[in-house]
């Protein structure tokens, strides 16, 4: 007979080796680690605080209730550590367990910390490696993913939840990394999807793989699901502790504030010559947001989705800052669906965690087409609209060159209530380019070319804009960096509300 305590210590034990010995092995074998060693690689060495240790299955049909199919934690690792000393809850399901698969239980031990997070107002971060539903437990499963779901909601816009995706996530899993603020994925290791490829073969009757269907490369570049994939779990979960150095821990914290070796003041002369004279020749956007924040650090958000909008975090003078950029290198930034969606929803990641928001518009307008058109570019273009509008985060807004139609109302501008607007000497701010207006104007009329370049004379400059208080100054480039800093400075003590509402209908 054991004493209580030396069963205390065997269960722990038993605990640190998951479904043991030989699984743990494939899963090295795959490439991947252990639900453990990665919370050891995620978290500051020796902060991890383990919740839940003890907690068991509680099925015993199809021979659960055997002993050899109990594992002391079940097939998920839950508690709470610090990431460069501040304080995040994490879950890392274990594959080798049930192969992650999600049980009455494992779902009870997520609930847990996603209750106290939400208490005490502190990040959520999920690693997700799992069958799905335990396929024995059947609605206790199902069940356990909507308690989830819910708290997912609840959640959304208290606290920042990120999900990493290091092994499968299928069917109702998939939920709850959606309804996360962020998601990330591990390259060839990890895939999402609905139904996998025996399924969609059966009732579609496509030929596809797994990782055609549900990899990183489809999500990060097609489907727009997952916000960046990473080469592997090490890649992934460092990559992860960078991210998290710029979130605040809760909607009633602010983003940590990072010495800053970069200085304020730095002037950055090359974005003075940065825009091409000829204004239908491209440049990159990237260009200008590095050139302009600290040390040339930007952590660009889903980089492969719909690459005709920048979007990521940087910071400035030390403090974290939402980037949005048009870049004029792809599609010529004009706006379409997937990037009104994509920076739709950054501007209110932003806004909901108080976070400033810096916007550089170069945009001919709305990508034209039936494509566009039965696709619902008008309701998705009106979400981008809808994000800067409610925004009351500081605004920040700098016109490189194009702002033309509504597409400069939606980047930002002075009239959805920017706080500084600005105007690169490059900057026209019209309803549409040259040719195209006199086409319209001057139809069938003599005299196009000069129609034209009076058009030009008139328009193809920042004054329109400026005489009207539209743009509160039009600045040298090279002074941008140093202008923002200031800026932000005297907003950072910026209030501003919203009527009161139960909640918004965004159009969706
Ligand atoms: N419920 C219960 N046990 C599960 C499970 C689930 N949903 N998914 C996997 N497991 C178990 C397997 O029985 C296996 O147990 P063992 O180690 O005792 O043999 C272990 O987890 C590993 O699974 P295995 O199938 O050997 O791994 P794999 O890497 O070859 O395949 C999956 C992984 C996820 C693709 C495959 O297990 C699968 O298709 N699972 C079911 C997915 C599903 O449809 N879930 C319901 C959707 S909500």
């Amino acid at each position: 007979h054991l004493s209580v305590q030396e069963r205390i210590e065997n269960k722990r034990k038993a605990a640190l080796v998951g479904g043991g010995q030989t699984r743990i092995e494939a899963q090295h074998k795959r490439g991947k680690l252990t639900a453990r060693e990665r919370v050891e690689l995620l978290l500051d060495s020796g902060t991890f605080v383990e919740y839940d240790t003890f907690v068991e299955h509680r099925c015993s049909d199809f021979g659960m209730e055997a002993d050899q199919n109990k594992f002391p934690g079940d097939s998920v690792v839950t508690g709470q550590g610090r990431i460069n000393g501040r304080l995040v809850y994490v879950f890392s399901q274990d594959f080798t367990v049930f192969g992650g698969s999600l049980s009455g239980a494992h779902a009870q031990k997520i609930c847990k910390i996603m209750d106290q997070a939400l208490l005490v107002g502190a990040p959520v971060i999920g690693l997700n490696d799992s069958g799905g539903a335990r396929i024995q437990e059947g609605v206790e499963s199902l069940a356990g993913y909507a308690d989830i779901f819910l708290r997912n909601v609840m959640a959304s816009g208290v606290v920042p939840q990120i999900s990493l995706i290091m092994g499968p996530c299928a069917g109702g899993a998939v939920y709850s990394p959606a309804l996360t603020d962020f998601t990330f994925m591990v390259k060839d290791t990890s895939y999402l999807f609905i139904t996998g490829p025996d399924v969609v073969k059966s009732v579609t009757n496509e030929d596809v793989t797994q990782e055609e269907l549900g990899g990183a490369k489809t999500h990060t570049a097609v489907s727009g699901v997952a916000h960046r994939a990473f080469e592997n779990d090490i890649d992934a979960l460092l990559n992860l502790r960078e991210f998290f150095n710029f979130l605040p821990l809760s909607n009633k914290d602010s983003a940590p504030v990072i010495e800053c070796q970069d200085p304020s003041e730095r002037l950055v002369p090359g974005l003075d010559t940065i825009v091409p004279f000829e204004n239908t020749k491209a440049y990159d956007m990237l260009d200008i947001v590095r050139g302009i924040v600290d040390e040339r650090e930007f952590f660009e958000i889903m980089p492969n989705y719909a690459k005709n909008i920048v979007i990521g975090f940087a910071r400035m003078n030390g403090r974290t800052v939402g980037i949005v950029g048009n870049q004029p290198k792809v599609a010529s930034g004009c706006l379409d669906i997937n990037s009104s969606v994509k920076g739709a929803r950054f501007v209110r990641f932003c806004d909901a965690f108080s976070i400033p928001i810096i916007t550089f518009v170069d945009v001919p307008g709305f990508l034209p087409g039936t494509a566009q058109e039965y696709g619902g570019i008008i309701r998705h273009g009106a979400k981008l609209l809808f994000a800067f509008a409610e925004a009351t985060v500081p605004k920040i807004t700098v016109i490189t060159r194009k702002a033309y139609g509504g597409a400069y109302d939606v980047m930002s501008s002075k009239h959805l209530r920017g706080d500084v607007n600005y105007a690169w000497p490059s900057a026209e701010v019209a309803v549409m380019g040259a040719k195209g207006a006199v086409q319209i104007i001057f139809r069938g009329k003599e005299n196009q070319a000069e129609a034209e370049a009076e058009y030009v004379e008139k328009f193809a400059n920042p004054f329109p804009a400026a005489v009207r208080g539209f743009v509160d100054d039009i600045i040298q480039p090279s002074t941008t960096r140093m202008r923002i800093c200031r800026d932000l400075e005297v907003l950072a003590s910026k209030q501003q509300k919203n009527p009161w509402k139960k909640h918004a209908n965004i159009p969706l």
